[in-house]
């Protein structure tokens, strides 16, 4: 009889086990095929929701089967109690933002995401195996891993809440080359720490504890100082950087546990992030050990000096120079986010498809405040993604275009960075709108873009201004190209 019991328990110990090993694999799958439909605008909804399904699997089946010493989890209202807290404040709060908030949004989620993982190896550390502490003191991988996790997920936290007040204009920029010298020397100290613990020998845990808060003070400090002093036009780089580090982490968590679903989740945002900073890299030509290193983002350029005079230019004018120019480019920028004027550049773009008026749109790899920015607010206004163009594909046709038409755009389209070496855009590759025929440029006022440098394209002989907010102008630009019919 006892034989027979234990043969049930070891069947539904295993059968337990397996059923959660291949709701691990198929939860990966979904991971992978969701990441997979993100990269189009077409089906990146759908990747979301394949990439959530497996996420809500992998959480359900840890809860349902997941046993440690041969015990169930505990403490399931709780952690339910825990998730559904969680779930109802984020979704109260994606519904609430608003459209010009999501950049701020991303990077707050991207913190607490470094934040959960730095909590995992705080927690675990006390629990490292002693056995493991026996045969090779802390010099063992669980210690690595956790110091790790520890560091790179607070890193990334405070980073991110500081790149958050960043693009949410509560916190500037502060550049001095004494901060460069305080980030290499937390730099150094967080791996002096690294080396120190792990080569304490057989020591308890707990014992250590006080030295792992010091530890995690120092890389929430160095998270700050590491991201206080990049700005201008180069927080592209910094945001997808921070992004790989907390996919790092959460790896770093799947080690600790042997988890495989929580790493392949972690090495997935790790690397997806870490592609995304050398395709920044790319994009704003600066190199990646100079952004490891925090010591980029130059000075800002003296934008004291007058440039010259500004044209502008009326609604009916700019209507008949749309609606009369062939070969028309549209070149989106933060301002078409602001005044969330897709819409209407659709209704524009269609009207003048129906009078024989080719019309593309040039997408600048930075423009907006998040990776893909321009991308997402055109697909929401369903316009054809091939009528999309890359910078480099957009600059080989521009001396062709008639008309240029920059939509809330500034730093993206500014020739100081391949005229001025001391500007802050320096090197970055931009859109080259003043290769066009002729350029109008939509915007309010002469406000500054990000970089907070000025813009000479603005008084290039070939450009008219037409000011005003961009959804307010193109619905009047609209009305009149609809009156010449
Ligand atoms: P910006 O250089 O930021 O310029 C946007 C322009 O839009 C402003 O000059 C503003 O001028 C105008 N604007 C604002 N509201 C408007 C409205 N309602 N109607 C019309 N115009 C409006 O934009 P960009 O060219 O897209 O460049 C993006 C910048 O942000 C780059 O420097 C980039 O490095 C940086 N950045 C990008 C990211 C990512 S990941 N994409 C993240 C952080 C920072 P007025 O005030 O005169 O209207």
């Amino acid at each position: 009889m006892d034989e027979v019991i234990k043969a049930e328990e070891l069947f539904s110990f295993t059968l337990g086990e397996s059923i959660l090993e291949i709701t691990y694999i198929i939860a990966s799958v979904l991971f992978i095929v969701g990441l997979k439909k993100l990269s189009h605008p077409d089906t990146a909804r759908r990747g979301n929701i394949w990439a959530a399904t497996g996420m809500a699997l992998a959480i359900v089946s840890t809860l349902v089967f997941h046993k440690q010493d041969g015990e169930h989890i505990h403490n399931i209202g709780w952690i339910v109690a825990a998730i559904a807290t969680g779930t109802l404040i984020g979704t109260l709060i994606a519904r609430r933002v608003q459209m010009t908030a999501m950049p701020q949004l991303v990077s707050f989620f991207n913190g607490m995401g470094g934040a959960a993982a730095a909590l995992i190896s705080l927690m675990e550390f006390p629990h490292i195996s002693p056995d493991l502490i026996r045969a090779h003191g802390m010099f063992n991988g669980q210690v690595l891993v956790i110091l790790l996790g520890l560091m790179i997920g607070s890193v990334s936290f405070s980073g991110s809440m500081i790149a958050y007040g960043k693009l949410d204009g509560k916190i500037s920029d502060i550049r001095s080359g004494l901060l460069r010298i305080v980030n290499m020397a937390l730099l150094v100290l967080l791996v002096a720490f690294i080396v120190y613990i792990m080569s304490l020998g057989a020591v308890e845990p707990a014992s250590v504890m006080p030295l792992l808060y010091a530890f995690l003070a120092i890389s929430l400090l160095y998270g700050i100082s590491f991201v206080m002093p990049i700005g201008g036009a180069d927080m592209p780089v910094v945001i997808s950087l921070l992004n790989s580090f907390t996919g790092v982490a959460a790896a770093m968590g799947g080690f600790l546990y042997n988890n495989q679903v929580m790493l392949t989740g972690g090495i997935l945002v790790g690397s997806a992030g870490t592609i995304l900073t050398i395709l920044m890299c790319k994009a704003m030509n600066r190199s990646l050990s100079n952004v490891i290193l925090g010591a980029f983002g130059g000075s800002k350029a003296d934008d004291s000096g007058e440039a010259g005079q500004i044209k502008e230019i009326g609604i009916s004018d700019a209507a008949v120079l749309l609606n009369y120019s062939p070969k028309v480019l549209i070149i989106p920028g933060y301002g078409l986010a602001v005044a969330q004027a897709q819409m209407l550049t659709r209704e524009v773009d269609h009207k003048l498809g129906q009078n024989g008026v080719e019309v593309h749109y040039a997408i600048h790899p930075v423009a907006g405040r998040m990776p893909g920015h321009m991308n997402v607010l055109l697909a929401e206004a369903d316009i054809p993604y091939d009528k999309l163009l890359e910078s480099e594909e957009a600059n080989e046709q521009m001396q062709d275009v008639d008309l240029a038409v920059v939509i809330g755009a500034n730093d993206v389209v500014n020739p100081a960075a391949e005229e001025d070496p001391s500007s802050p855009i320096a090197g970055m590759p931009i859109l080259q709108a003043y290769k066009a025929k002729n350029i109008i440029v939509m915007k309010r006022g002469m406000g500054l873009g990000y970089a907070g440098i000025e813009n000479k394209l603005f008084y290039n002989d070939k450009t008219r201004m037409l000011f005003g907010n961009a959804k307010e102008s193109l619905q009047q630009v609209l009305n009149e190209i609809k009156n010449m019919d």
